[in-house]
């Protein structure tokens, strides 16, 4: 399975921060937004992955993340030239792909849960069709609905209903099998001129390939797209890893802990920032696990 990460948009709800900045590349306190996403890819189990980006912001990207080599992993990219909706991003990543399954994660989506690393790979694992998530919202008519079955399959799916059928959102995280691209490039453009995500996943439903996996209790969703939501995003990092002594979506933690790369590399990674509790926190693991090792000789 591969991943995408589609980081490309215009952000008017967060002008003028987002006039000469991509949203992707703001802060959420102490680390860039797209780190979150792309380290929800890697928890996924996820190592291949596409960056889809504006042609303005491209150059960005590409300079914070390079090739992925330094963290063990491997990152493409690819311009989406108008923000011409969700769904455009499985006919963009199609060569990509090239026949493979995929998870798509939006680039303004944080996910946080102590067993989310489980539930991403059982999801994965079990992928028939498609797979989406389910998360409880208190305002329904703002969010793509789904309603499901006790076995998790799907029955509906409203963009922003006005009658809402269950109080399940779909968050911006969607697992899809190889069939994505195919189906996206059949999909028409809506009333506001996109190409819809909720179209792609209408098709899986229409073949009763669509499974609905809810968060428990535990899982913080998050999208970061405007001032409050934004900040909010920043409090809540802040405050978990204040508290849990253990960083939020820390890219070369990830990595590390999955094996992709080892004490001396992520020691290297963690030196441009050692003047900062980001780098700090990063040593720590080296001189932690070379401890345990000392310990173990
Ligand atoms: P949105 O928040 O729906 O749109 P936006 O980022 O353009 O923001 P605004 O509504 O404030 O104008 O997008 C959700 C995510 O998907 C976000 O990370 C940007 C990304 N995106 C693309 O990469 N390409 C697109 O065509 C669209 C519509 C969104």
């Amino acid at each position: 399975m591969k991943g995408i990460i589609l980081a490309g948009g215009s952000g008017t709800r967060l002008y003028p921060l987002t006039l000469s900045v991509s949203k992707q590349m703001l802060p959420v306190y102490d680390k860039p937004m797209i780190y979150y996403p792309l380290s929800t890819l890697l928890l996924a189990g996820i190592k291949d992955i596409l960056i889809i980006a504006t042609p303005q912001h491209m150059a960005g990207f590409e300079q914070l993340l390079g090739d992925g080599n330094q963290l063990g992993i491997s990152l493409s990219y690819k311009v989406q030239e108008e923000p011409r909706g969700l769904a455009e991003a499985y006919i963009l990543a199609e060569d990509f792909l090239s026949g493979d399954s995929s998870m798509l994660i939006l680039g303004d989506n944080i996910f946080h849960a102590a067993n989310l690393q489980g539930v991403l790979r059982k999801a994965v694992a079990e992928n028939v069709g498609a797979t989406v998530f389910a998360y409880p919202v208190d305002d329904p008519g703002s969010f793509g609905i789904i309603e499901f079955d006790a076995l998790g399959r799907a029955v509906s799916i409203e963009e922003k209903p006005a009658e809402p059928k269950s109080r399940y959102a779909i968050p911006g995280l969607y697992i899809c099998d190889a069939h994505a691209p195919e189906i996206a490039a059949q999909v028409k453009p809506s009333a506001r001129g996109e190409l819809e995500i909720t179209s792609v996943l209408q098709a899986y439903l229409d073949q009763d390939r669509l499974s609905v996996v809810p968060f428990g209790r535990g899982t913080i969703w998050l999208d970061t797209g405007s001032y409050a939501n934004l900040l909010d995003a920043a409090n809540f990092v802040q405050l978990i890893q204040k508290r849990s002594g253990s960083m939020v979506s820390a890219i070369e933690e990830v990595a590390y802990n999955e094996s992709y790369i080892n004490a001396e590399q992520l020691r290297r990674l963690a030196e441009p920032l050692i003047k900062t509790s980001y780098g700090d926190y990063l040593l720590k693991l080296v001189a932690a696990d070379r401890q345990e090792a000392n310990m173990g000789a």
